[in-house]
């Protein structure tokens, strides 16, 4: 008895001292970001910052505040964590976890940033004016207006890619967005109770439990690899009457999945898949999709085609990028982008070519680089320490101009002396912090889940040497590396509390 006491003693204090702690470092967290900032300044130069994903939300971490009036534009007001947003469409993740209010990112900065929820339709870039429109499901009596602009930075991302193929913006799921994954997990759900309705034929049946996927890029793997998951650790236990129809099928036009990465990783994802029962298509080209039926062009080994009818209940199609309206638009009237395709095209130092004063990063600008977070967050953090530099440069050149009128109206030559010697040291500053090198990318690595707790990891480290890894150790490194990047604590916390209330009790098949 009196052990059993003293053990519940020890858990008492144990738990306290954990509550104490979480409270404690929640305080210092608080603590650590004044609220009071500085209002934002009207006279400043006006820097415009489209978007609120990773490009936008990593400039907007690193840019000192201070030296402009800095406005953001973005119709989310939070940033998303693209990362684990497949985990989402199966209720691994909720999608709360995953999203940080842009004004919690905002009120951190010393000096204050205007937010306004709005998507920028139209962009002037010669007379330096922004269309602004309210797209939310609440309009007040002004839901268009214009702003103009000095500076402008677009990281308004991308859309998805149909190709133009016909049926599929009618009938396809995306993922993107946070209102893609939720549509995905309540299709799920409704193929699920539809399929096992009472008197459902059997072809029905065998139709709304095949659930096609478009595209071998990582966004299809994930996306597979989480559906194949959902089946397996909890679908076939609530609802085992689908167990012997429920299939998950990838469509790729290429030879194999994953081009990214590197034959071995793209080899082991494959048996991966074989082994979790996911059937692979590859060299399989979709042509056209109505309701119930995908048509594709298969490749044959000898070289000859033939079209293939596939019955889906869910379609997510994942092809890939295709600019986003407002950058087609702004293309069209930049005589410089006549050749661009795949975004705004930039120079070096993400100036969108063809302009002045107005930068591209991420998704919608087309580099070398492929359009991943990874990019976005560099180019975000030239992007900052380049302004900055430019703040610095001019407060130089105004302190510069201020001595040398100085020293043009003293008479005193000690003075004159001192003055040059003044005006001396800050050129040479001046001359330094004009060397800015022009934007480079370091690759760290590509990493992507796979299914059944194994994720496969392309590494580089060093002078580009390479790693490779995959299976369940590189999940739990997969695992950390994301919950480390994820943006706050709260969201940490939140993604390790989702996993852990996933193991425990399982997902939620309930259909919202
Ligand atoms: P986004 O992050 O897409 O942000 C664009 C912002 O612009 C959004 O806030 C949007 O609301 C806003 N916007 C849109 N239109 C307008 C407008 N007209 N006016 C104003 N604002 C506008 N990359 C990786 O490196 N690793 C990964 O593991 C990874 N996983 C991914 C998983 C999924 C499911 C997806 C879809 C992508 C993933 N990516 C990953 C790619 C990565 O998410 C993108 O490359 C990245 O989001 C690009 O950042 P961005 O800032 O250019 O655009
Ligand atoms: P993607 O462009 O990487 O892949 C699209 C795939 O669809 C291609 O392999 C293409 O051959 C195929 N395809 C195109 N048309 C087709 C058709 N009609 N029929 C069949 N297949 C067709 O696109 P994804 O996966 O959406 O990724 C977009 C970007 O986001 C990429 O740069 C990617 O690297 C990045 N990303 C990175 C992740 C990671 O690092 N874990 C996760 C998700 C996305």
């Amino acid at each position: 008895r009196l052990a059993q006491v003293g053990k519940f003693f020890w858990r008492l204090t144990y738990g306290s001292a954990l509550i104490g702690l979480g409270y404690l470092a929640y305080g210092i967290y608080e603590d650590r970001h004044p609220l009071d900032q500085r209002a934002s300044d009207p006279s400043k130069k006006t820097l415009v910052i489209l978007g609120s994903g990773w490009g936008s939300v990593s400039l907007l971490k690193k840019i000192d505040t201070e030296n402009y009036n800095v406005v953001v534009i973005s119709p989310r007001n939070f940033f998303l964590f693209t990362p684990l947003l497949p985990a989402c469409t199966t209720g691994t993740i909720e999608h709360r976890s995953i999203m940080e209010p842009l004004r919690n990112i905002l009120r951190h900065k010393t000096t204050a940033v205007t937010f306004y929820e709005a998507e920028c339709t139209q962009i002037d870039p010669v007379n330096r004016v922004l269309t602004l429109r309210d797209n939310s499901e609440i309009k007040g009596d002004i839901a268009e207006t214009s702003l103009p602009f000095d500076y402008l930075v677009i990281g308004v991302g991308a859309q998805n890619t149909t190709f133009g193929i016909p049926g599929v913006q009618e009938n396809a799921c995306f993922l993107k967005e946070i209102p893609d994954a939720q549509k995905i997990r309540t299709r799920i759900m409704d193929c699920i109770e539809t399929a096992t309705f009472k008197d459902q034929t059997e072809d029905e049946r065998k139709r709304l439990l095949h659930m096609v996927v478009v595209g071998g890029g990582p966004t299809g793997v994930e996306f597979a690899g989480e559906l194949q998951d959902f089946f397996e650790e909890d679908l076939r236990k609530w609802v085992p009457e689908i167990s012997d129809d429920f299939h998950v099928s990838l469509v790729e036009a290429l030879p194999n999945v994953l081009p990214m990465f590197s034959k071995q990783l793209i080899n082991y994802t494959e048996k991966t898949f074989k082994d979790e029962k996911i059937n692979i298509h590859t060299k399989t080209m979709v042509k056209k999709v109505t309701e119930k039926t995908i048509f594709a062009e298969v490749t044959k080994p000898d070289g000859t085609k033939e079209m293939i009818e596939m019955p889906y209940g869910l379609l997510v199609w994942a092809t890939g990028n295709a600019p986003r309206s407002v950058v087609r638009d702004l293309m069209t009237k930049i005589p410089a982008q006549a050749k661009a395709r795949r975004g705004l095209e930039v120079n070096d130092y993400l100036v969108v070519n063809g302009t002045e004063g107005i930068w591209a990063l991420g998704d919608c600008a087309a580099t070398k680089y492929a359009p991943t977070a990874q990019v976005a967050t560099q180019q975000g953090q030239y992007l900052a320490r380049l302004f900055n530099t430019m703040a610095k440069t001019q407060a130089l050149e105004e302190d510069i101009a201020h001595l040398e009128e100085l020293g043009h109206a003293t008479a005193s030559m000690d003075d004159k002396k001192a003055i040059a010697a003044e005006i001396e040291a800050k050129a040479k500053t001046l001359r330094r912090s004009k060397r800015l090198m022009p934007f480079q990318y370091t690759h760290q690595g590509s990493l992507a889940y796979i299914g059944s707790d194994k994720a496969i990891a392309d590494l580089t480290f060093g002078d580009g040497n390479n790693l490779t890894s995959s299976g369940q150790l590189t999940y739990l490194f997969w695992r950390s590396a994301y919950v480390s990047m994820c943006f706050s604590t709260r969201n940490k916390l939140l993604v390790i509390m989702d996993w852990l209330k996933v193991k425990m009790f399982g997902r939620d098949v309930s259909r919202e």
